[in-house]
C-alpha cells in the first residue's frame, strides 16, 4: 500500500461532519453556477486534465451518468470501464489493478457486488477511491439525500427521518449520516431485514439518535421526510419472502397523513411502484424523487471537489 492516503469516499463515516458539509457546501454552489444544462467552467475548469476511471460491475443509470456528466462539466475526462471486460475478469488481482489504474487515473469509483473488493482497491490505489454502492453501503446516495431534503425543508439538524422497508446498504449510510449530521433517524423495517447492527453502535457512540421499530406508523409519525428503497436490491436472491415480508411497509396515502403536514416523501431510485410505495404518494406532490436523482450530479461534483483536495470553491 501507499504511503499517504488520498481522500477516498467509502464510507460516510470515515468522514467528519465538516468534511461532509464541505462537500454539500460545494455541491450548492457549483449548482447555483450552472445555468441550464451547461456550467461554466470558471475561475478555470478546476478538474482539467483529470481523469476518472469509471468501474461499475453492477447495473446502474444515476450513478453511472451523473459521475460521468459531472466530472466533464467540471473539465475533466472519463474512462467508462466494465470490470468484466478487464483483466480482472481473467484474474488479475485487485491489488495490481489497483496499482496500473493509479498511474493512469486521478479518480477511481467503483460499484461492486463484493464490500472487500472495494476496500481491496482503496487499499492499494495511491489515487482516491469513491464507493459507488456495495451490498453493505451507499454513502453518495446520502450526500444527495440531504442536499435534497436541506433544499425543500432548511437544515436536516434536529428533524426526524423515517426509513421504511429494508435496513440494505442506504440504510447504513443513512444511519451513519444521522450521526455526523446531528437528525433523528427512525427506522421500520421487518424481522430478518434488520439495519446493520454495527452501524447503529456506530452511530450511537457518536451521538445519533435512532430508533428502531417493526411498526412503519411508529416511525411516520411527526417525521419531516418519510424515505423508502426497492425491496430487492442488487444480488438479492430472496425477492417472494420479501415481497411477504414487506407488503405492510409499502409507503401509503395514509401512512403519510401520519407523517408531518409537509412531510417529504424520498426514494433513491430505481422505484418499483405498487411495491414499496403507492402510485399516488410518488406522484404526489410531497415526492420530490427526481430532484434526488438531479442531485446525484451536482452532490458528486461537490465530492469530486473534494477527493482533488477542494475545500471550497469559488
Ligand atoms: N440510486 C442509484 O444509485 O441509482 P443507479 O443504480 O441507477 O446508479
Ligand atoms: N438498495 C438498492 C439501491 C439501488 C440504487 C440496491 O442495492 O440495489
Amino acid at each position: 500500500p501507499h504511503s499517504s492516503t488520498p481522500r477516498h469516499f467509502l464510507d460516510i463515516k470515515d468522514l467528519t461532519g465538516d468534511e461532509i458539509r464541505a462537500i454539500l457546501n460545494m455541491a450548492s454552489r457549483v449548482k447555483a453556477k450552472q445555468d441550464g444544462r451547461r456550467f461554466p467552467l470558471h475561475p478555470d475548469s478546476p478538474l482539467s486534465g483529470r481523469a476518472l476511471g469509471l468501474m461499475m460491475a453492477r447495473p446502474s443509470t444515476r450513478t453511472r451518468v451523473s459521475f460521468e456528466v459531472g466530472m466533464k462539466q467540471l473539465g475533466g475526462n472519463v474512462s467508462v470501464l466494465s470490470p468484466s471486460d478487464m483483466q480482472l475478469g481473467r484474474g488479475e488481482s485487485i491489488a495490481d489493478t489497483a496499482r496500473v489504474l493509479s498511474r493512469f487515473l486521478d479518480v477511481i469509483v467503483l460499484r461492486t457486488g463484493e464490500d472487500e473488493s472495494l476496500r481491496e482497491l482503496a487499499r492499494w490505489s495511491s489515487v482516491p477511491v469513491i464507493n459507488g454502492l456495495t451490498p453493505i453501503s451507499h454513502p453518495i446516495q446520502i450526500l444527495a439525500d440531504v442536499m435534497t431534503f436541506e433544499e425543500h425543508r432548511g437544515p436536516i439538524e434536529g428533524r426526524t427521518i423515517a426509513w421504511i422497508g429494508d435496513g440494505n446498504n442506504v440504510a447504513t449510510s443513512l444511519i451513519e449520516a444521522s450521526a455526523l449530521l446531528g437528525f433523528h433517524l427512525r427506522l421500520a423495517t421487518p424481522d430478518e431485514f434488520d439495519p446493520s447492527e454495527e452501524a447503529i453502535v456506530w452511530a450511537r457512540s457518536n451521538g445519533a439518535n435512532i430508533i428502531t421499530t417493526r411498526d412503519p406508523h411508529e416511525a411516520a409519525e411527526g417525521a419531516d421526510a418519510v424515505i423508502t428503497d426497492t425491496w430487492v436490491s442488487m444480488g438479492d436472491d430472496d425477492a417472494e419472502e420479501r415481497q411477504r415480508a414487506f407488503r405492510p411497509y409499502q409507503i401509503t396515502e395514509e401512512l403519510m397523513e401520519n407523517a408531518a403536514s409537509d412531510a417529504l416523501f424520498m426514494h433513491c431510485l430505481p422505484a418499483h411502484v405498487g411495491e414499496e410505495v403507492t402510485e399516488g404518494v410518488f406522484e404526489s406532490d410531497a415526492s420530490v424523487v427526481f430532484d434526488e436523482a438531479e442531485n446525484r450530479l451536482h452532490s458528486q461534483k461537490g465530492l469530486l471537489l473534494w477527493c482533488f483536495g477542494f475545500d471550497e470553491i469559488f
